[in-house]
């Protein structure tokens, strides 16, 4: 929280050393090293650079013009120009005060709210999500998540695949082998059934093949009966989605399909030709792009040969009804890595269609789930992880865990709290890992009770609840508390740590990396033991005794916020 305070102090400073200079760059960062300070600000450096000034002495010419000392210590110039600053305890001690009266829990709401539109999970019709899906619905909901606590206008859009080829097999298999009672029992199982036997049928009888394309001809031109068979796999898909996304508490504002955008795609072709955007090629209509350096081999087609619009086609639509519809400020996609050349060309082709367009366009992607063997992960059979089984198989295991730990519990509650345990160590499990690698998926390491785990995050939570039950303070008295006082090392650690809580989110929403969170809650629940182990909380004298009381009600008020910033629940008790 006092990071902001910093900032715009030296910000107004720079002004006055620097008039041209944009206070924006100015960044503080926790330091790396505590030995040197709490805060550490290097744009000092880049902007000593650009004008050939003397870093060192750019930073203490504007130390001069910086007064901090309500919250800091006098600031120091280290290295090759860096700003150092140590936070006051009494600074630190008022904004903890603040906190236990409730008035706010160490983030400030952005000062411009953004509209930002999220497009995730996006699973299509007809197929059970499977693992590769869960990565996109944890991690688009845990951005989500922050953007809104951050103070951001928030849309989450599930743009599921309502359309392409695959429903011309789809239909002649529905029309020719449905098995009703099948598709009522696993709606999902039983269309992947018909897929695949006309799959391999084609193979072997090219009229059946033709037949899959006049089927899907006629859906394109609306004959009812396709159409109606069409809608009905919709729904029953979007059933099967439902009931996962429910479980996994995951809330989509809309859902609208790729067909939805059908309507636009013959004007939208009409316009990138008319202006001379696509080219023809081949038969193809075609976007060219001869000064980009990856781009150039990778030319974006927007009509097909046999004349069909594709995935680049429906996604330009989509983009531009987006913008008529909420005129987001940024629009946030989030798939696996292998659809980062789509999204490079439809965002280079958007930008020849509409230069001058505002919002950012972000691709947010994710590297695959492994098994133990580093092989994709699988079955032991080697199918596809159907995601409802996976669910299952975490409530299961985490309901083994809770109960070791506690069997005298009625076995509803365990239950219950096994839910919460086993599917939050699932997505914080999926959260942790730099998205951008690929994770080896292991239960016995997400379901740990000790490690950098959500099972070991919501047992801190329980235990500093308990904590506090026993003291039986309650909330208000903790508001009406006598000033704080941070006289241990371990005490003031633990409120530098809470501090850096709003920090810490505005960071994930930055570089949308929910994985900066984990780390700061893992960091927090360190920080919490090792004050809890040498700072004797309930036999403490006054004012300690109030001030610790705070430090735990705060830090349980911190973990409960950033798991459920992580979509992930946390029980009362465990
Ligand atoms: N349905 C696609 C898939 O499963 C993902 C869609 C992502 N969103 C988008 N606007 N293209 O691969």
């Amino acid at each position: 929280m006092l990071h902001r305070f910093i900032e715009n102090r030296v910000r107004q400073a720079l002004t006055r050393v620097l008039p041209d200079a944009d206070p924006g760059t100015v960044q503080v960062q926790p330091c790396p090293d505590p030995r040197f300070g709490d805060y550490q600000v290097n744009a000092m450096m880049a902007l000593a650079k650009a004008r050939k000034l003397n870093p060192r002495q750019l930073a203490t010419d504007l130390l001069s013009h910086l007064d901090v000392a309500d919250g800091c210590e006098p600031p120091t110039v280290a290295g090759a120009g860096f700003l150092n600053f140590r936070l006051k305890p009494a600074a630190i001690a008022g904004v903890l005060e603040a906190a236990a009266r409730g008035e706010h829990l160490f983030f400030v709401p952005a000062e411009k709210p953004r509209v930002i539109v999220v497009d995730f999970s996006s699973p299509n019709v007809a197929k059970a999500m499977h693992v590769g899906h869960i990565r996109s619905t944890i991690l688009g909901d845990s951005l989500a998540r922050i953007f809104r606590l951050l103070g951001h206008r928030v849309i989450t859009d599930n743009h599921i695949g309502d359309w392409g080829t695959q429903f011309g097999k789809l239909l002649v298999g529905w029309k020719q082998h449905l098995d009703r009672s099948a598709l009522e029992r696993d709606s999902l199982a039983e269309m992947e059934r018909l897929y695949r036997l006309i799959n391999a049928e084609c193979e072997k009888n090219p009229a059946l093949l033709d037949l899959a394309r006049q089927e899907l001809l006629k859906l394109q031109q609306g004959d009812p009966e396709n159409r109606s068979i069409w809608q009905e796999m919709i729904d029953d898909s979007r059933h099967q989605f439902d009931t996962i996304y429910d479980r996994l508490g995951v809330r989509f504002d809309q859902t609208l399909g790729e067909s939805f955008y059908n309507p636009r795609l013959n004007a939208l072709i009409d316009e990138l030709n008319r202006r001379g955007i696509a080219e023809e090629s081949d038969g193809a209509r075609v976007v060219f792009f001869p000064d980009h350096p990856e781009l150039k081999q990778h030319p974006a087609i927007v009509l097909k040969r046999d004349g069909a619009a594709n995935y680049t086609t429906t996604d330009l639509a989509t983009l531009a009804h987006r913008l008529e519809t909420w005129q987001p400020n940024e629009i946030v996609y989030v798939t696996d890595g292998r659809q980062q050349l789509h999204f490079k060309q439809l965002f280079a082709v958007f930008r020849r269609w509409q230069p001058e367009a505002r919002v950012t366009l972000a691709h947010v992607w994710f590297g695959s789930i492994l098994g133990e063997d580093g092989k994709p992960f699988k079955t032991r059979s080697g199918e596809v992880i159907r995601l409802s089984d996976l669910l299952d198989e975490a409530e299961d295991r985490a309901f083994k865990v809770v109960s070791e730990k506690n069997p005298d519990l009625a076995e509803a509650v365990r239950r219950e709290i096994a839910r919460t345990v086993g599917l939050g160590a699932l997505k914080y499990a999926d959260l942790l890992p730099n998205r951008q690698g690929d994770y080896v998926f292991s239960w016995d390491r997400m379901l740990a009770l000790n490690g950098n785990t959500a099972p070991y995050l919501q047992y801190a939570y329980t235990r500093i609840r308990s904590i506090f039950r026993k003291s039986g303070f309650t909330p208000e008295q903790l508001a009406a508390a006598p000033a704080f006082v941070l006289a241990e090392s371990d005490e003031l650690a633990l409120a530098k740590q809470l501090l850096n809580f709003g920090l810490v989110l505005e960071g994930a929403a930055r570089e949308y990396r929910p994985n900066f969170l984990c780390n700061y809650l893992y960091d927090l629940a360190g920080l919490f033991a090792r004050f809890y182990e040498n700072c004797p909380v309930l036999k403490a004298e006054e004012p300690a005794r109030s001030t610790r009381l705070a430090l735990c009600e705060l830090t349980a008020r911190v973990l409960r916020e950033g798991l459920d910033t992580l979509g992930i629940e946390t029980p009362e008790q465990m």
